[in-house]
């Protein structure tokens, strides 16, 4: 039977970048009915709402997404699609995994990295509350529950159970934000305790940083609140090739949708430039949560192949073939 999956294109390059992701889908074999759902910065504008009904309705229904970037208007009073989308249906952990791919020719080539970030997805400075106190001085609240802290904790040292990782790291300001990320490292500690084969360390965010681009080797799986979660990953995917080869996804306990790291790309939006194995990668992370797994092979097997033989790449990984043809190459080396 056919998987009915949501796909929001989004803009920018969005619609470039999940058109090439739904032609390798389609090619790798996996029978998907789409549900396409709208949602783009000219409709935020026109309609309001950060989010479209329609979206939510659609993923109620399919409660899988593939999700392209959308543009989030700056000021005027929306609120990021990505956060709206995420605490409306509850899609708490941000997970990416950040790999060297074999081949790609970066700053760090000698490097062979593997870890993944997990991000808690719903709360921290994101929970868009903010108060004007008097004209001129503005607060942000930082919110950390206990709640929202276990269940990210947990999914990262239950993620490293089941895949055999050794460390969990947590990344955190407790020196400086004591109850609120020391809410956090408690949180992490205790579940830690429940998984006494995987080592646990805990690392404050500045230093994590300076780590993470001089001895970024150590790392293995992280948790992290939101806000340092959001950087943190970014910075990661810069050793790895960048914004185009760094894949994501936000998981919820009945809803998942996947998505890039990297936003919509007004610099580069309808000119064939843009690096589709971000998507393409986030696509395999939903084949696996579909358990559609020898697929979800097929298809990462076929990126990293591209990769390997080096020809056929898109300009910010040093190529010079367009998304399309690096799309088609892709198809090309799917195993029968
Ligand atoms: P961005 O990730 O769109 O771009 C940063 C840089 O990376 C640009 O130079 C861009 O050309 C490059 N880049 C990103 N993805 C690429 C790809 N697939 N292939 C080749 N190059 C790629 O970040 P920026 O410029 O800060 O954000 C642009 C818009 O995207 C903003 O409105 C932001 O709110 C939104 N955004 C949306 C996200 C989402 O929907 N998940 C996530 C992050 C940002």
């Amino acid at each position: 039977m056919a998987h009915r999956i949501t796909l929001i294109p989004g803009d920018g390059i969005g619609p470039e970048v999940s058109a090439a992701a739904v032609r390798a889908l389609e090619a790798a074999g996996v029978a998907i009915e789409w549900e396409l759902a709208e949602c783009n910065e000219k409709l935020i504008k026109e309609t309001g709402q950060s989010i479209p009904k329609t979206v939510i309705d659609s993923l109620e229904r399919t409660r899988v997404g593939l999700k392209g970037p959308v543009t989030t208007p700056v000021a005027g009073g929306f609120q990021s699609v990505n956060v709206a989308l995420r605490k409306r249906l509850d899609l708490y952990a941000n997970v990416r995994p950040v790999r060297t791919l074999p081949g790609l020719r970066t700053r760090f080539a000698d490097l062979k990295l593997d870890m993944i970030i997990f991000r808690e997805n719903t709360e921290d400075l994101y929970s868009g509350i903010e108060h004007e106190v008097v004209n001129d001085v503005v607060t942000s609240l930082k919110v950390i529950t206990r709640k929202a802290s276990v269940r990210i904790a947990r999914a990262a040292f239950e993620y490293a159970r089941l895949h055999h990782r050794k460390k969990v790291t947590s990344v955190h300001k407790a020196n400086i934000m004591k109850l609120s990320d020391g809410l956090f490292l408690k949180c992490c500690r205790e579940v830690g305790a429940e998984y006494p084969e995987i080592a646990y360390n805990e690392l404050i965010v500045d230093n994590a940083s300076m780590q993470m681009v001089s001895k970024p080797m150590q790392f293995d799986v992280l948790v992290m609140p939101n806000l340092y979660g959001d950087i943190m990953s970014d910075l990661a995917a810069g050793l790895v090739g960048g914004l185009g080869v760094v894949p994501g996804a936000n998981i919820g306990d009945s809803h998942a949708v996947f998505e890039a790291v990297h936003g919509s790309a007004p610099d580069i939006a309808g000119r064939g430039l843009a690096n589709p194995t971000a998507i393409m990668m986030s696509s395999v992370m939903m084949l696996r949560h579909l358990h559609e797994m020898k697929a979800a092979d097929r298809l990462q097997d076929a990126i990293e192949t591209v990769y390997a033989e080096g020809r056929v790449l898109t300009p910010d990984v040093g190529g010079a073939a367009t998304t399309e043809q690096f799309t088609s190459e892709v198809i090309a080396q799917l195993k029968p």
